[in-house]
């Protein structure tokens, strides 16, 4: 009997080795694909985490800012190590809109990869709340102040953001050594594709702006590929009558250029700061945006909010509104 029982376990035993002969074979097939598929996915994984890596460039935040890996809906972009850097120069002073306009404008920046926010308040001492919001918004940030000298604070029409522009202006200098820059003011509207195609600015870039003036536009005029022109509500004998929002300008073209500064001259300033990079030949200003056929930056101003009425702290105290008083200007 023991030897029946042992007879069925060795032919079970054969029939299993001989199975395993042929499920071997079919084994090392299945387990060779897989290890291909499996290293192949390592790869494209190792990749798409080289698309989203931060190009963080300093700033007083940690918060890593996220490359876009969408274009269009589904096309990945170009890997961010080899894009230039982008310093944004943003001039922003206190006033009931100005933690709305900062929050509005960082949110747009989110999105743009490897950039560094240059914000620079018109103020003697940088406001703590301003200083909260650029944190919580997570973009890198240097934190400037650069106060409005008084003789110019007296005049009718100011020159609005001349000291915040040259603080930035003088941090490029100091701190910049490729890249390009931008002069983006705070209440403006910004499509994210002019950054994309500002980055690669190789002297002085520029493109149309919306809702400036009369006119509801600001922009060279393209004749044959090229400027004939300056299309603008106001030209006021300036060379080149364009706004803040409209160009961009080389980091390394702007260190050789020493010289190079923002006049405190009200309704100038583009037009004096332009001048002042020369020789600059208007043949060599790129011509973004389609060559000049599409709106991607709007100058658009903010409704003036009246300062609030001051909070009853009699009636209210033990509130909300305690706290919520230190947020309003
Ligand atoms: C227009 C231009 O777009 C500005 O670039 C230019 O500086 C200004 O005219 C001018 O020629 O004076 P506009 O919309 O009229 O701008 O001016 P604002 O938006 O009030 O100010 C421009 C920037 O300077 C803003 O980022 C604003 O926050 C800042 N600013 C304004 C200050 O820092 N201090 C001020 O007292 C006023
Ligand atoms: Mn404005």
């Amino acid at each position: 009997m023991k030897n029946f029982v042992d007879k069925i376990q060795m032919s079970r035993i054969t029939s299993i080795c001989a199975m395993k002969t042929t499920t071997k074979m079919y084994l090392s097939v299945i387990l060779s694909t897989l290890c291909i598929v499996f290293f192949q996915y390592q790869l494209s994984k190792a990749s798409f985490v080289t698309l989203q890596r931060s190009d963080s460039i300093g700033g007083s935040t940690s918060t890593n800012n996220i490359i876009t890996s969408e274009k269009n809906g589904n096309e990945l972009k170009e890997p961010s190590p080899m894009l230039p850097p982008l310093y944004i120069i943003t001039p922003t002073y206190r006033r009931p809109e100005q933690l709305a306009e900062i929050t509005r404008l960082g949110y747009t920046l989110k999105h743009v990869p490897n950039l560094l926010w240059l914000v620079i308040e018109d103020a003697a001492t940088p406001s703590a709340l301003v200083t909260r919001q650029l944190k919580r918004i997570g973009v890198p940030f240097e934190h400037l102040v650069a106060p409005m000298p008084d003789k110019f604070k007296k005049r009718v029409v100011k020159p609005r953001g001349v000291s915040n522009r040259n603080r930035g202006l003088t941090w490029i200098r100091k701190n910049a050594t490729d890249g390009v820059f931008y002069f983006a003011d705070d209440d403006n509207t910004y499509d994210l594709e002019i950054f994309d195609q500002m980055r690669h600015t190789k002297k002085v870039s520029m493109w149309p702006v919306g809702l400036v003036t009369k006119y509801g536009l600001s922009s060279p005029i393209v004749r044959n590929g090229s400027i004939s022109g300056f299309y603008d509500g106001w030209i006021g004998g300036r060379k080149y009558p364009v706004d803040m929002a409209g160009f961009a300008v080389n980091v390394k073209f702007f260190l050789s250029r020493p010289k190079a500064i923002m006049p405190y001259h009200a309704g100038y300033e583009e037009d004096k700061f332009l001048r002042s990079l020369s020789p600059l030949n208007i043949t060599e200003i790129e011509l973004l945006a389609s060559n000049c056929t599409e709106i991607l930056t709007w100058h658009t101003q903010t409704k003036k909010n009246p300062v609030a009425s001051p909070i009853d702290m009699h009636k209210y105290n033990g509130t909300n509104l305690v706290r919520l008083r230190k947020l309003i200007v």
